[in-house]
């Protein structure tokens, strides 16, 4: 793709997202902090400025909800999250120090001998979904293994029944998309239904494991206190279910999907993998570096500040973009490449 005019780029077009990275190194050269014309919106694309935004919350504030609520100005859209739970911020859209309160309690529920007792589990998951395809000459990948194995994991911790996985998908889809704020009107709708199903689904859930607590996350969630001593809020816990299906689901899959096409590109790598099993978490690191799959965040600057020696209004959103940063070739020799 050759070089676009920023004062012309639309940088959500479906053109750019497909595969960002020639505007992703034209922003980092031409403008590293640059206002999409007409919003109050900076993408910042170079590591550095990246890094120095998410270490300071205090500058840079993760309450981005206001971005996500809104959203729409569809009537029929916000009726429909009224028949919902209040959407209140807890990890992703927090920051400390009430941010500390509902991280501690998912590193409590995240605990490495919950993880660790998942290692066994994760690889049958694995085999089984793999000997359902072994023998067939070709297979979709994505969707025979990719997708499904995140969810199998996640809907076990979760507590949700196998039958009703399909569900679990699609809301943690409506949830995603809601995110990316790319979804035209007829998708709202069905998103924003889709999320209070959600709700009221886990909402039950909730109230069946204070009854009869469980060993999984849900259950967890129900019965931990945070605030010397208090349960959580029906709408805390909902957001953090919503957030610990939705990261666990997408990004899994990316990863998974992205780390086998690099390695059917970089053939020499896949050797050298079978060779030395040894160096898989290294490769791992460095397929979450170029497939990044959390491609960006928001923040939201707090007062009047500067960042790359741009001027940023108290107010304005930031999307930082871990994709462009993660292949700054002023950190990384080569950044596109696997190495
Ligand atoms: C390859 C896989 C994953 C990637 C690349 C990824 C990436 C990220 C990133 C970049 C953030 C920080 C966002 C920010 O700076 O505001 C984040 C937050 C989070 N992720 Fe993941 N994630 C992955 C897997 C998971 C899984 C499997 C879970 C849970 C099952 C999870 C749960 C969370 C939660 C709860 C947060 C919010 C944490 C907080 O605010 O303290 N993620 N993730």
């Amino acid at each position: 793709m050759s070089k676009v005019k920023l004062s012309e780029l639309d940088f959500f077009s479906a053109e750019v997202q497909e595969c960002p990275f020639h505007v992703y190194q034209q922003l980092q050269q031409e403008a590293p902090v640059w206002q999409m014309p007409g919003t109050n919106v900076f993408v910042v694309t170079r590591y550095d400025d990246i890094r120095e935004i998410i270490r300071d919350p205090g500058r840079f504030s993760s309450s981005f909800s206001a971005l996500l609520n809104t959203g729409s100005s569809n009537e029929e859209v916000n009726a429909i999250y009224g028949q919902g739970y209040e959407m209140v911020e807890t990890l992703l859209t927090q920051d400390p120090p009430r941010h500390r309160v509902y991280r501690n309690l998912v590193n409590k529920v995240f605990s490495n001998k919950r993880i660790e007792g998942m290692r066994s589990e994760v690889e049958k998951m694995s085999n089984e979904l793999i000997d359902q395809w072994i023998d067939e000459p070709e297979v979709d990948l994505l969707n025979r293994f990719c997708v499904p194995l995140p969810i199998y994991v996640i809907s076990d911790q979760l507590g949700v029944p196998r039958s009703e996985l399909s569900l679990i998908k699609k809301w943690s889809d409506a949830s995603a998309s809601r995110l990316g704020r790319l979804a035209d009107e007829e998708e709202q709708i069905q998103n924003a239904k889709d999320i209070v199903e959600f709700q009221h689904y886990f909402a039950a859930l909730l109230d069946r494991m204070r009854e009869a607590p469980e060993d999984n996350i849900i259950s967890d969630l129900a019965n931990n206190t945070i605030d010397e001593g208090r349960l959580l809020t029906k709408p805390e816990a909902l957001g953090m279910i919503q957030q610990i299906l939705v990261a666990g689901n997408e990004t899994s899959t990316s990863a998974i999907a992205g780390g086998v096409v690099l390695l059917i590109q970089n053939p020499d790598q896949q050797a050298m993998l079978r060779q030395h099993p040894d160096l898989i978490p290294a490769a791992v690191e460095e397929i979450l570096r170029l497939e990044t799959p959390t491609s960006g965040m928001w923040r939201r600057a707090t007062a009047d500040t500067k960042i790359g020696g741009v001027d940023i209004p108290e107010g304005a959103f930031l999307m930082v973009r871990f994709a462009a940063g993660n292949r700054d070739e002023s950190i990384f020799t080569d950044g596109g490449a696997m190495s």
